[in-house]
């Protein structure tokens, strides 16, 4: 019972809480902003240059809690004083992806806009990790991590959690399981070139082999590389409940030290035999950011499939201005 009390009293407003930034109030920002505010440990710190927006949804998020049951400690700001010493900075900020447009184009612009937050976000909290989730997301990686001058540890993305989500949702679908019990890694770039890799797939420990036959597999590999582009033609907008859920799960394990591996864009230095790239792989992420990069036996195929997504990448990298 003291514990209990002791851990109740460490997270109550009256102590401050772990303060986490969230940059771009537009679709993702806010239901990452949302999901964080749920969990009810955090402050948050919503920021966009749109004056009032930030305001008008940390309001409302605010109230969200008199009814959801967690505390009001969201507060909106068009400026970055707010946000110093935060613990995690969330980055959403840069034009979504419109109808036609890979997530590839987003580069010049979005390079432009992913500099200047870090800029401004990394002065004010030194401390903080950066968890990127513009697009396109593994050159913003980049992006990120050249304006801060931080350790690889803590500059890093958002994208495997959201691509593994969409491979295990069709194969829950596809098997009739339930979608807890569906373990799978997605890697490589956050482009239609990643890697669902089938090898490491199972369901309720079954692997997906056993269970489903090549050609719906490869179905479900092909459905989840292009899962971004179908929500685009879908919505005339990218995505935003998993991606926005995925960013606040990775604070969640961040912030919490629960050591999860989790896919996630990190810089590799020859892992994976990649060698000065921004990709998703899984590692191990608690309160040092990524604590380790987790290496997968991977079959031939998959290796390759993995160097073809590397050269993808390379590619947008290669647009980048510095
Ligand atoms: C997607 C966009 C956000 O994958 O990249 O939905």
């Amino acid at each position: 019972m003291a514990e209990l009390a002791a851990g109740r009293h460490e997270f109550s407003p009256y102590k401050g809480r772990r303060k986490v930034t969230v940059v771009g109030a537009g679709n993702v920002g806010a239901t990452c902003a949302l999901e964080l505010a749920r969990r009810d440990y955090l402050e948050v710190v919503l920021v966009d240059i749109v004056e009032n927006l930030p305001q008008g949804k940390a309001l409302d998020l605010n109230q969200m809690g008199a009814v959801a049951g967690f505390e009001p400690r969201i507060v909106g700001s068009n400026g970055y004083e707010e946000t110093a010493g935060s613990d995690a900075v969330v980055i959403t900020a840069g034009r979504p992806r419109a109808p036609g447009m890979t997530r590839d184009d987003l580069v010049t612009t979005n390079e432009r806009i992913v500099g200047s937050v870090t800029r401004e976000a990394a002065t004010q909290s030194p401390d903080a990790v950066l968890i990127v989730v513009s697009n396109p997301l593994d050159a913003m990686c980049h992006v990120a991590k050249n304006v801060s001058g931080w350790p690889k540890e803590r500059v890093f993305g958002m994208a495997g959690i959201l691509d593994t989500a969409r491979f295990r949702t069709f194969v829950a679908w596809e098997t009739g399981a339930s979608v807890k019990d569906v373990q799978t890694m997605v890697l490589g770039g956050h482009g239609d070139q990643m890697v669902p890799v089938v090898s490491a797939t199972t369901v309720g420990g079954v692997p997906l082999t056993q269970l489903v036959a090549r050609e719906r597999i490869d179905a479900m590999v092909e459905r989840t590389a292009k899962g971004g582009g179908e929500i685009v033609e879908l919505l005339g907008t990218s995505a935003w409940y998993a991606p926005g859920a995925a960013a606040a799960q990775m604070v969640d394990a961040i912030l919490l030290d629960e050591k999860r591996v989790l896919p996630c864009t990190a810089l590799l230095e020859g892992e994976y035999g990649i060698d000065g790239l921004y990709m998703g792989v899984p590692v191990r992420l608690g309160s040092g950011g990524i604590e380790e990069i987790v290496e997968l036996e991977l079959s031939d195929d998959e290796r390759r499939a993995l160097e073809r997504s590397a050269a993808a990448v390379r590619d947008v990298v290669g647009v980048l201005t510095s």
